[in-house]
């Protein structure tokens, strides 16, 4: 990690808990992180059922925590059924949003294209996109990982402002690694950060990729988070299975504080 920017771990709940699961999970979270809340971003992403209750406790408690969803449609509004908007994020008081999870990617069409889309949608209601990209196995084992997060990289972030390009949240998620066990050593992940911070530099200036925020995703355990920590360009980590359980996603929350 470098001193320059905050770190951030966000809880990415994919589709667990049920509203009253997640008020509970909450609840954990905010007893085993808060002494730490002014070194680093803490952020929980429920399902889109669970945001209203997150964002009441949130509220109620003052909870200097992060709330995000998982997804969102990149119109106004709409005959999409069963899609929800920027502005209704936006009224649960979100303040981030997961975009181009690699399981929307394969399960639910998410291309770049969208990706680019939602990105433009959200930052038009304030709302800060995190952004995940990440080559598969056979990519890996092929070596054409930084080609293929580049490309990725270049086409979801297209058109940005110099003002949106520093407020940016990337998240490198190897798909192979993610609820796996499986992990790239941390000098990896970390030559990969470097080079989405490169590719954000050579996009928006060195301003954006100095300020610009890279976190690493993919089976992040209370015990690896600190390796992956340890390197200078990740600035923090997506946090999948272990963000369910508030004793582990709190050893996470303090490895990088
Ligand atoms: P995992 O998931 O930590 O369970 O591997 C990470 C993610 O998908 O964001």
């Amino acid at each position: 990690m470098s001193g320059s920017r905050t770190p951030m771990v966000a809880g990415n709940w994919k589709m667990f808990t049920t509203s009253g699961e997640g008020a509970v999970l909450i609840d954990h979270v905010q007893d085993v992180v808060s002494d730490v809340w002014d070194r680093v971003d803490v952020v929980v992403c429920p399902p889109f059922t669970g945001l209203k209750a997150a964002s009441t406790i949130i509220e109620l408690d003052h909870l200097r925590l992060g709330l995000g969803a998982q997804d969102v449609h990149w119109e106004e509004e709409g005959a999409y059924t069963g899609a929800i908007a920027p502005r209704m994020l936006v009224d649960l008081r979100c303040n981030y949003c997961i975009v181009g999870h690699s399981e929307r990617r394969e399960y639910f069409g998410e291309t770049d294209e969208t990706v680019n889309l939602k990105v433009h949608a959200l930052h038009r209601h304030g709302i800060t996109p995190i952004v995940c990209c990440g080559e598969s196995l056979a990519l890996y084992e092929a070596g054409k990982t930084e080609e293929f997060v580049r490309g990725q990289i270049r086409a979801g972030l297209a058109g940005l402002t110099a003002e949106q390009a520093s407020a940016l949240i990337v998240a490198y998620e190897p798909i192979w690694a993610i609820g796996t066990g499986h992990t790239p050593t941390p000098e990896k992940a970390n030559d990969v950060a470097r080079m989405i911070r490169a590719t954000v530099g050579a996009m928006y200036g060195p301003p954006a990729a100095q300020a610009a925020r890279v976190l690493y995703g993919g089976s992040v355990k209370p015990e690896n988070a600190s390796m992956f920590f340890g390197e200078p360009d990740i600035d923090g980590a997506l946090v999948g299975g272990a963000a369910l359980k508030a004793d582990a996603f709190s050893d996470i929350v303090h490895a990088a504080s």
